[in-house]
């Protein structure tokens, strides 16, 4: 490329907004420099003959050039300014000399979820309708805590969380899953996922067996698997994790990552008797239990099971909870409970690993939960999920029949569907994506490897969608799902 065709672009595609004609002179010598179309040793034109040439102010020549000096693109002394000589790093697409571009670990080559949809789309997992979000009550709390803010509150939360709101979940606990618990007990974290990740960090080592559910929670697969925990699977049943004598004598685990409340994404509810079990057996093999209660607050009716970490205090078992669900997802506030005698060792270990933010927010949620504003707010919520679980049931037996097993439990935000074995779940949630409606393929839950636990289904949020939506969207589903099954 001649100089000429390069210098072309100075008016044309180069022209970028907020670049004066300088700096757009110098990008482009800088660029041509690092690509390689202007050589190393090449002798730029003196800085008149670079101006008359080029239809240029001298001005504007010699500040590009001077820049390109001070940062070493090119030399300059008493035979004019010439390109420098660099070792400039072949782009790793093309190294073309046949050593492999650089990729992800291993570790991160079998990690990723396959979307199938947009969150925003109609029956996306997990997510709760932001849309009846309080708004008004939230900005109320949120513009005290910063009419009341000092500038601690712009530098890194404390430790474990803003006192306020460490003390207003110990309550609400107490009241709600019945955990006896203070807050010094309470560690606020980035939501559930961080939580889950510092847990797999200081309570498991390297190659620690870890059990999880499957199928689970892929987040928790990826970010247990990814601290170098060895994952067995663990299968659920209708009460949720299902763990045998054998699987407890041949793979005795350091961590059990468990969402007994209501096993996501199958909803079983782990009874009484089988947390007393599962406790048991934790205590005789010195296994951590991590309770993930990600949406009791939403259970639609009836009494919720009290949290497992209240029902031996003095055992290990840690809590954890999220405002994901029950609030908005971008958030990004969740927490733990630590049994007594370690809070105070885990919250100094934690330090190094994880800094919290959003000291504001944790004050206006503090605020927004004392002033009885998120009781009301799950109160709604409940009514609505209930309405909206209910119509999604009653639109996937219309449409589907006996085609698919309605799992999913009587709480949170979405239904799971189980196929006959063997259906190719992938391929359906790709069509019905195709037709509008996001579904996850229940497949993806399970693990990605050799043993990989394959039950078809779709895994189906109604957070997003209304009951004329779902109405709607079913018939769309089960023309997915025919368009798969016969082609
Ligand atoms: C089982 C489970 N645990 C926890 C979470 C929430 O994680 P976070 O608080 O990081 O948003 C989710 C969200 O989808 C979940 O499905």
């Amino acid at each position: 490329m001649s100089l000429q065709t390069l210098l072309n672009d100075l008016g044309g595609a180069g022209k970028k907004a907020g670049r004066s004609r300088q700096q757009r002179l110098y990008d482009l010598l800088r660029r041509a420099i690092l690509d390689g179309v202007l050589p190393q040793g090449w002798n730029l034109p003196g800085s008149r003959e670079m101006a008359r040439e080029y239809g240029l102010s001298r001005n504007t020549v010699i500040y590009a050039y001077e820049l390109l000096r001070a940062e070493g693109f090119v030399l300059s002394d008493r035979r004019g300014t010439r390109v420098a000589t660099l070792t400039l790093a072949a782009p790793q697409e093309s190294t073309g000399d046949g050593t492999e571009p650089l990729k992800l670990s291993v570790r991160g080559q079998h990690m990723g979820l396959e979307r199938h949809g947009g969150e925003h789309l109609p029956f996306a997992a997990g997510v709760p309708d932001v849309n009846l979000f309080p708004w008004r009550q939230w900005f109320k709390h949120l513009e005290h805590a910063w009419k009341s803010a000092g500038a601690r509150h712009l530098a890194y939360a404390p430790i474990g969380g803003e006192r306020r709101l460490r003390e207003a979940i110990a309550m609400q606990l107490g009241i709600t899953r019945g955990i006896s618990c203070t807050a010094d007990q309470v560690l606020v974290t980035s939501g559930a996922q961080t939580a889950i990740d510092v847990c797999g960090r200081l309570l498991a080592d390297q190659g620690d067996v870890a059990w999880i559910e499957a199928p689970g929670y892929p987040s928790a697969r990826a970010i247990l698997g990814a601290s170098g925990l060895k994952l067995v699977d663990v299968p659920v049943d209708a009460h949720g994790m299902a763990a045998s004598p054998a699987l407890w004598r041949r793979h005795p685990p350091k961590l059990i990552l468990v969402t007994p409340s209501h096993q996501y994404p199958m909803g079983g509810v782990m009874p009484l008797e089988h947390r007393m079990e599962l406790l048991g057996h934790a205590q005789r093999h010195q296994s951590w239990i991590v309770e993930d209660d990600y949406d009791s607050d939403l259970q639609h009716s009836g009494a919720v099971i009290p949290a497992i970490q209240s029902l031996a205090t003095q055992s290990a078992v840690v809590y954890v909870g999220t405002f994901s669900k029950s609030l908005y997802p971008g958030l990004r506030i969740g927490y733990l409970v630590l049994p007594a005698w370690i809070s105070k060792r885990f919250s100094e270990a934690v330090q190094l690993l994880f800094t919290p933010g959003q000291a504001l927010e944790q004050l206006a949620l503090a605020r927004f939960m004392e002033s009885g504003d998120l009781a009301r707010h799950l109160r709604h919520m409940r009514g609505v999920y209930r309405e909206r679980q209910q119509c999604m049931r009653e639109q996937l037996e219309q449409q589907f029949g006996d085609r698919v097993r309605i799992l999913g439990g009587k709480a949170g935000v979405h239904l799971t569907c189980v196929f006959a074995p063997g259906t190719d779940d992938v391929a359906i949630a790709r069509k019905a994506a195709a037709l509008g409606v996001t579904a996850r393929p229940l497949s993806g839950y399970g693990s990605q490897g050799v043993n990989r636990t394959t039950i078809p289904g779709l895994v189906l949020g109604y957070g997003v969608a209304d009951a004329q939506q779902i109405c709607q969207l079913i018939p769309r589903l089960r023309q997915a799902y025919d368009d798969v099954i016969h082609p």
